[in-house]
């Protein structure tokens, strides 16, 4: 499985790039407003962090100027991804954007329907948004379960990234079911690594060093 990181912060990037475990990044327009930094700086610094790809999201609703907005990004560096927003407009952005090599990720999936669509229009990524289904008392990774069986059943390459991810128990759900991706955000990507008892079991073994004749 492969994991992205949820930010538009280049520290975060930076640190979590140097654990040797990331592969990508998704930004979304409310990250990017939480940085101090012009618009397109921040995504021309971010991309030149990691080789992987960058998601970055168009903020037009018609397909024409989604077009226009995606190629203008994808102009930036070689590993910018476009996230469109699932709708009509969007799977005719996405079309288009395929035919031209631009690489798509569709984002605000609630429904394995516009997860189908997304990968019939060519979409590279779907994004379903498993934190927000939760919020409001459905089971966000049934959604997930759902999209990797058809996917799989139709042989499409679209991969899933499975987004809005709240706890380490959404990372290991998506790894059971085989997702293709996640994408964490810091606090939880320091999560899935820490554990009391081994915080314990280092102190331990340490004071226990600390007595051997040397
Ligand atoms: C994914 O691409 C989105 O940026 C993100 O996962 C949304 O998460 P949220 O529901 O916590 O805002």
């Amino acid at each position: 499985m492969k994991f992205f990181l949820d930010t538009a912060n280049p520290e975060e990037i930076r640190e979590v790039a140097s654990w040797g475990i990331l592969d990508g990044v998704t930004t979304n327009p409310t990250l990017i407003a939480k940085e101090k930094k012009g618009f397109k700086e921040l995504i021309t610094e971010i991309c030149s962090l990691i080789s992987g790809p960058v998601s970055v999201e168009c903020v037009s609703s018609k397909w024409d100027a989604m077009v226009a907005e995606a190629r203008e990004l994808a102009s930036l560096a070689s590993n910018v991804v476009i996230k469109i927003p699932a709708t009509i407009d969007g799977l005719k952005a996405t079309r288009i954007l395929q035919t031209e090599g631009i690489r798509v990720n569709m984002t605000l999936i609630f429904s394995p329907s516009q997860a189908l669509l997304a990968a019939k229009a060519g979409a590279a990524f779907v994004s379903p948004f498993i934190g927000r289904l939760d919020d409001i008392s459905h089971n966000g990774m049934d959604l997930v379960d759902q999209i990797v069986t058809i996917f799989n059943q139709y042989n499409f390459n679209t991969e899933v990234i499975v987004a809005s991810v709240r706890h380490p128990g959404h990372v290991v759900e998506a790894a059971l079911i085989g997702a293709d991706i996640v994408t964490v955000p810091y606090a939880v990507m320091e999560k899935l690594i820490r554990h009391p008892l081994t915080d314990i079991g280092l102190e331990k073994f340490l004071q226990d060093w600390a007595k051997v004749k040397k």
